[in-house]
């Protein structure tokens, strides 16, 4: 592990982008106070300028070279860094003007979280300078939660791709805006459901959801209906008797739990099924192995991939979340 976090410290260094772990996905990351060096992370992804990316700090002392924490949101902020950091909740902040206009797209506020990954911890504390770092995947297509799965989607455009194995969340973090309220407990807007659940966040505010924007520039970044998106049309059903095969079409099966009695399983003669979480019926498995199941099912050369609702509570919801935008296709 040594010999990588030296190697991507020295690209990082002379201003290229390294693929590294956190324990959400892998992300693909840059110097986020070298602009060119974020440039780089635009060209490789092919993410629009119009979409900014997530500054992931070595620890909460350096949150202010980054964000300006107001006086009126400061008490909660200290409390959910000291709950979720290092960890998979990234927090919309006033941006401090030292960060590059790039990596925030112009907008006034940062993304800022602090990765619980130990490989990614390690690079952003030797580099000494905050990681810009997005999904290491190309715009708008399926996060990677292995190193195998960024060199299918990076593979040839970057230099390096450390790998640490399968990711421990398998869903990005949870990015959530702060709105004081005078004698209250804050609002927390939802801006992405992910690994820290609603449930959990209530403890310190009134968690409230960021509706999302359909079409081309979304209202509120992060917002882009369609993302997560495999090759192969993805349709998400409400209950079985939704599904109308069409004839002659091959369709694949992404089940919750593939148990041969479920009605999903047994109401057509799929190509092929994958199980979220196999037997059990676990969410916190099923996101784990959700990004990973669906490149399975893209790469099954299907007509269509037939996904079944999870259950939409703690981590259900940011599974339903991705599973939506994976269903949503916009004219290319
Ligand atoms: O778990 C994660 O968050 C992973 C790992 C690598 O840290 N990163 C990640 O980055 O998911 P990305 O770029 O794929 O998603 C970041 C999201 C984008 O949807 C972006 O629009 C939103 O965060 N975002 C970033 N800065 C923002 C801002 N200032 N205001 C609103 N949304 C913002
Ligand atoms: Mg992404």
């Amino acid at each position: 592990m040594k010999d990588a976090v030296v190697a991507a410290c020295e690209l990082l260094r002379a201003g290229d982008v390294v693929a590294l772990p956190t324990e959400t996905v892998y992300g693909l990351a840059a110097d986020a106070f070298n602009p060119e060096a974020v440039a780089k992370i635009f060209t490789v992804k092919e993410r629009p300028a119009f979409d900014p990316l997530i500054v992931h700090i070595a620890s909460r002392g350096d949150l202010k070279d980054v964000a300006v924490v107001p006086e009126e949101i400061a008490a909660v902020v200290n409390q959910l860094t000291a709950a979720f950091w290092p960890g998979p909740l990234t927090l919309l902040l006033p941006k401090q003007p030292s960060v590059p206009d790039i990596v925030t797209s112009g907008l006034p506020t940062v993304a800022v979280r602090q990765s619980a990954h130990p490989v990614f911890r390690a690079v952003c504390k030797a580099l000494g300078s905050p990681l810009a770092a997005p999904s290491a995947n190309r715009f708008g297509r399926i996060s990677p939660t292995s190193a195998t799965a960024v060199m299918k989607e990076l593979g040839g455009r970057i230099p390096l791709v450390v790998d640490a194995g399968a990711c421990a969340e398998g869903v990005e973090s949870t990015i959530i805006s702060i709105e004081p309220r005078a004698g209250k407990k804050p609002i927390f807007r939802l801006h992405r459901a992910g690994p820290i659940t609603k449930e959990q966040l209530q403890e310190y505010g009134r968690v409230e959801k960021v509706k999302p924007s359909v079409g081309e520039i979304p209202q509120a970044p992060g917002q882009l209906a369609s993302h997560y998106a495999p090759l192969t049309p993805l349709i998400l059903l409400e209950k079985p008797e939704d599904f109308v095969p069409e004839e002659g079409k091959r369709y694949g099966l992404l089940s919750y739990t593939g148990d041969e009695d479920s009605p999903y399983v047994t109401m057509h003669e799929w190509e092929v099924i994958e199980a979220l979480s196999p037997g059990s019926g676990k969410l916190a498995e099923a996101a784990i192995r959700l990004f990973f199941v669906m490149r399975q099912l893209d790469e099954a050369g299907l007509d269509g991939i037939i996904a079944e609702p999870v259950s939409e509570t703690g981590l259900g919801v940011a599974i339903m979340d991705r599973l939506r935008r994976a269903s949503i296709r916009v004219a290319e």
